[in-house]
């Protein structure tokens, strides 16, 4: 609807300039808002007032010839020109019964696929696989899964990538450690990596001699030392399916065919190295390679570089990402590139795009964002921490959702059997961590709560999950199946007109999250729907009244909502269920 109404205005501006009245180089950006109040219309534009003063027109009068200039449609019911010169639309309520029945029709509830389709290479979640994955690996994991779900219902090919840290000094002293234990010792302890790698490292710290076998160890794993190699392949693949489990626990779509580890680009980097060189990008500075940018600099003027080898001959983080960057356009034939990684690593970033640029490892429409975002941090103020003040393991952090969540159902689902609840507790458990974390600003930080996220009041997962169980149960109770009512919509009440209106912006919403990367925005969309849903069930009766049509046209209101809430969820990572 919006996207229609842009074209006709757009389409009353060109008009507007043949006949003299605009200048014919304005290129007006139109802005179309949705009025909170709905005696302001459905949509509002400030156009004629951003465009009367370069015409020296008074703004009203500006106002009335653009809306002369509106081709014949039959989707605005009403113009009206309010204060100084904006213009508000009424949309025509047949436009908004095509609309919904269109949304009902559709596989997705309306949502079009873009105009173009991409592909877009996802990198997210990889997490360094030395240690276990922790809380500071919720954000990426969900975020970026959920912003993949997005761009693959919009018709894009996604590719995702878990670029996980497999490689680097640290893995010596993992290796050592492995060493040192025999067979049955070593399959308990690597059991829980967290504790694994606090007793290497305490090895490490303790130990001359230890140390001294984990540096030889970097040196004969870096060399391919097949034994080495085979050490740290086991290793690596005991993390992998640490990973895996949080993934299929959270309903990260991850697998293992989706990992493209660091390691996979060591054959590369000599020659990533070799090509900035030869593009005379290299400067050597105390024995390391380096690439100064003049873009890059601190407060002081001084200059930030991209180390690309370190003086001993390894390579580092970015020349990594740098090889990466190629694959990702040339072998994955990525249209745009998408980071979900730590805020903080802005400046890396913005460091690898441009060099990548620089360097012409990446095409000039080649598209490459870092979507960075805050960090979870706990009621004190500080990043979140476990009880003893460590940091949380993300398995355990789950662990401890399906038991406060088993609680609550305990308490208020007590017509479950104990199997159901069982059941329910693990959706709302899991589904309250990631909603809690998908329904805030992407880029703020959050403070981790769990009686806020468990709540059944609010813009959280248990609300919308029983909002969904009770617009579903009214099918039921009506014996119909709500995918095939053929009744058309009747739109009379407020509360009918004002739900209608909101499911028919399910497509613009997803649009949005798409564009902005910002799963948020269909948070707070779907939180309004279940909302509007509650306002018109209760002034609505849906099983009551003796109208036949009317009923049948309020159950495929409730049909559309319900489709509505389990797409949109499902965008989210979020399963809906049956009852609860
Ligand atoms: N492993 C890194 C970390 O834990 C994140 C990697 C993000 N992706 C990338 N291509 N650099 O900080």
């Amino acid at each position: 609807m919006k996207e229609q109404l842009e074209s006709l205005l757009a389409a009353a501006v060109a008009t507007l300039q043949q006949q003299g009245t605009l200048a014919a180089d304005v290129q007006p950006r139109i802005q179309l808002d949705r009025p909170r109040d709905k005696s302001h219309g459905d949509f509002a534009t400030n156009l004629a007032l951003m465009l009367a003063k370069p015409a020296k027109m008074n703004p009203r009068a500006l106002a009335e010839a653009m809306i002369a200039a509106l081709p014949e449609n039959n989707l605005v019911a009403k113009t009206e020109i309010a204060g100084p010169g904006f213009i508000n639309f009424t949309i025509s309520q047949q436009q908004l019964i095509d609309q919904l029945e269109h949304a009902y029709q559709d596989e997705h509830a309306g949502i079009q696929a873009a105009a173009q389709a991409k592909t877009v290479v996802i990198d997210y979640s990889s997490p360094n696989l030395a240690k276990e994955m922790h809380v500071g690996h919720l954000r990426s994991a969900i975020i970026g899964d959920a912003v993949s779900r997005v761009e693959e219902v919009l018709g894009h090919k996604v590719v995702r990538q878990n670029h996980v840290g497999d490689w680097g000094t640290q893995f010596g002293m993992l290796l050592a450690h492995m060493e040192e234990l025999d067979n049955a010792d070593l399959d308990m302890e690597l059991s829980n990596l967290e504790t694994f790698y606090k007793a290497a490292k305490k090895r490490f710290d303790e130990s001359e001699a230890f140390a001294a076998r984990a540096r030889e160890l970097v040196v004969a794993l870096q060399s391919g030392e097949p034994k080495c190699r085979a050490l740290w392949q086991q290793f690596i693949d005991v993390s992998l399916s640490h990973c895996q489990e949080v993934y299929d626990r959270l309903g990260v779509k991850l697998t293992r065919a989706d990992v493209m580890a660091e390691s996979a680009y060591n054959d590369d980097l000599p020659q990533v190295v070799a090509d900035l060189k030869e593009q005379g990008l290299l400067v050597e500075d105390q024995g390391a390679q380096c690439v100064f940018l003049d873009e890059f600099k601190n407060k002081d003027g001084e200059s930030l570089p991209v180390i690309v080898q370190k003086s001993g001959g390894g390579y580092l983080y970015a020349t990594t990402d740098l090889a990466a960057v190629r694959y990702r356009q040339n072998v994955l034939k990525g249209d745009h590139l998408m980071y979900f990684v730590d805020q903080r690593q802005g400046l890396h970033f913005q460091q690898i795009f441009t060099l990548a640029r620089k360097a012409g490892f990446a095409r000039e429409d080649l598209q490459m964002d870092h979507y960075g975002f805050g960090t979870v941090m706990g009621k004190d103020g500080r990043p979140y921490k476990s009880r003893d003040g460590g940091v949380t393991k993300l398995a355990d952090l789950l662990d401890e959702a399906e038991k406060r969540a088993l609680e609550l159902v305990q308490q208020k689902n007590t017509q479950l059997t104990s199997d159901e609840q069982a059941h329910v507790a693990k959706v709302v458990g899991i589904s309250s961590v990631k909603y809690a974390d998908l329904s805030k600003n992407r880029t703020s930080d959050y403070i981790f709560d769990w009686d806020t996220m468990l709540s059944f009041e609010g813009n959280t997962a248990p609300y919308l999950l029983y909002a969904y169980t009770r617009v579903n149960s009214v099918f039921g109770k009506a014996g119909v199946d709500p995918s095939s009512i053929t009744a058309p919509f009747i739109l009379n009440d407020e509360r009918e007109i004002a739900l209608a209106n909101i499911l028919v912006r399910f497509n613009e919403v997803v649009h949005t999250v798409a564009d902005k990367a910002m799963p948020h925005f269909l948070c707070g969309y779907l939180y309004d729907v279940a909302g509007a849903f509650s306002s018109f069930y209760e002034a609505c009766p849906i099983l009551q009244g003796d109208d036949q049509d009317v009923r049948q046209s309020r159950l495929k209101l409730a049909a559309l909502t319900a489709k509505t809430l389990r797409q949109g969820l499902e965008l989210l990572g979020i399963p809906t269920l049956e009852k609860m």
